[in-house]
């Protein structure tokens, strides 16, 4: 007998939201309770917080202002546990993190309409997460990113995932969370270096799609580097709300096909973030990453010298290193892989976005090794002359 294979397709309807406030758990701040239990239910819904240990040492008074935030609002929530989890690429480097969170859920019988609420850095919000979608297959998430670059990209999206086999994200889900809260007042703790990292990625966002934000961030440049809080509140902003949209509506929301410009600069930053035992900040590996492909689309004849010099001297202002650690031929060849690693992770085609001028990105599919080889040490002899 012949059988014809049965087919189906469905839909789902995802949405999400990202809000912002001062204060999240001052308890004249109602915002946490309502998102996790609105003022019209009468239910008392669950909730496990993760904390991230670096947010946690330079705040110590966290954990007793969540309790008392819990004790406050005992009628809409209840707070099951408080786990604290190391801070940065540690978290993503040893899958026992996500062990403890598994533990962590199932010992306090955290169901699919029960909340994980993580706090930290992208780092943390990434393990965190992937243990939260995993568990159950999925429990409601919120995000409460605590830097610079967790607010406006890692926690506004859809990823989740932790390293494994020297491979960033190797293992990993998709997953919509149930929200996003963005309270800037952590990021007064911030050390300097992830004050600046995550303007990176608002720079990338600003060269691939819109040269007007470009422009914003040239004009701040010299704010957002001397921690003035507006500049870099708008940065977010913008930055958060252009990665969101090219989710929602740029037509591959779980990175189906091979094109990812939301990647720009990644290719390299991923390379060196693993070549430099993760050292560098992925903000910081992304900024380097963005001027070797600038240099590379130079090369190339792409965009202008003057485009090139003036994109690498805002970087500089905001105060990036652009320099590239590479010493060696070996270096060399080894940053090279994370082109075919890259291919690799996205699946398909190999797909590297540039730009050809500001605000307008398109994408190759070979790269020209010597080229780009010789885009390195152009790089590199370049940034030697620091922007004062
Ligand atoms: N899922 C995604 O879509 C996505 C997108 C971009 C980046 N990422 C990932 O995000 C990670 C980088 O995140 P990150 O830049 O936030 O760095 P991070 O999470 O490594 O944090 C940097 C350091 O800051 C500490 N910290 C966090 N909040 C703090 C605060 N308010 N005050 C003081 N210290 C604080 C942390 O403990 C850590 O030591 C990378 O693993 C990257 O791959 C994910
Ligand atoms: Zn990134």
């Amino acid at each position: 007998m012949l059988l014809k294979p049965i087919e189906q397709s469905f839909k789902v309807n995802y949405s999400y939201s990202l809000h912002f406030t001062k204060g999240i758990f001052s308890i004249e701040n109602t915002l946490l309770k309502e998102v996790i239990s609105p003022s019209d239910s009468s239910k008392i819904v669950k909730v496990l917080f993760v904390v991230d240990s670096g947010l946690l040492e330079a705040n110590s008074w966290l954990l007793k202002q969540i309790d008392a935030y819990g004790e406050a609002f005992k009628d809409s929530l209840r707070i099951t546990d408080i786990l604290v989890c190391p801070g940065g690429e540690a978290a993503k480097n040893d899958q026992e993190n996500v062990e403890k969170i598994l533990e962590g859920i199932h010992k306090n019988a955290i169901c699919r309409h029960s909340f994980v609420v993580i706090i930290g850095g992208g780092a943390v919000i990434d393990m965190a997460g992937y243990a939260a979608t995993i568990a159950h297959r999925g429990v409601r998430l919120i995000r409460v990113p605590t830097t610079v670059l967790a607010q406006n990209d890692a926690a506004v999206g859809v990823k989740n995932g932790i390293n494994a086999f020297n491979k960033k994200n190797f293992i990993g889900t998709f997953a919509v969370p149930h929200a996003i809260i963005n309270d800037i007042d952590f990021l007064d703790s911030l050390e300097q270096r992830d004050w600046i990292a995550g303007v990176s990625e608002a720079l990338k966002v600003a060269l691939i799609k819109d040269a007007n934000f470009y422009k914003e961030i040239k004009e701040r440049a010299e704010k957002l580097k001397n921690r003035d809080k507006d500049a870099m509140l708008y940065t977010i902003y913008r930055c958060a709300e252009m990665h969101m949209e090219h989710i929602a509506k740029g037509g591959d929301p779980f990175e189906s096909g091979s094109s990812r410009p939301l990647d720009f600069g990644h290719w390299a930053a991923h390379k060196l973030e693993d070549m430099t035992a993760y050292s560098l900040r992925h903000g910081e590996a992304v900024a380097k990453g963005i001027a070797l492909d600038l240099s590379y689309a130079y090369l190339l004849s792409y965009i202008s010298e003057d485009t090139w010099s003036e994109v690498l001297e805002v970087m500089q202002k905001i105060g990036f290193d652009l320099s590239l650690p590479i010493f060696s031929q070996k270096d060399l060849q080894t940053l090279l892989t994370g082109i075919e690693e890259f291919r690799e992770h996205l699946g398909g085609q190999l797909t590297i976005t540039l730009i050809d001028r500001i605000g307008n990105k398109f994408d190759v599919h070979e790269i020209d090794l010597q080229l780009m080889e010789k885009a390195v040490n152009l790089l590199n002899e370049k940034v030697k002359i620091k922007v004062v």
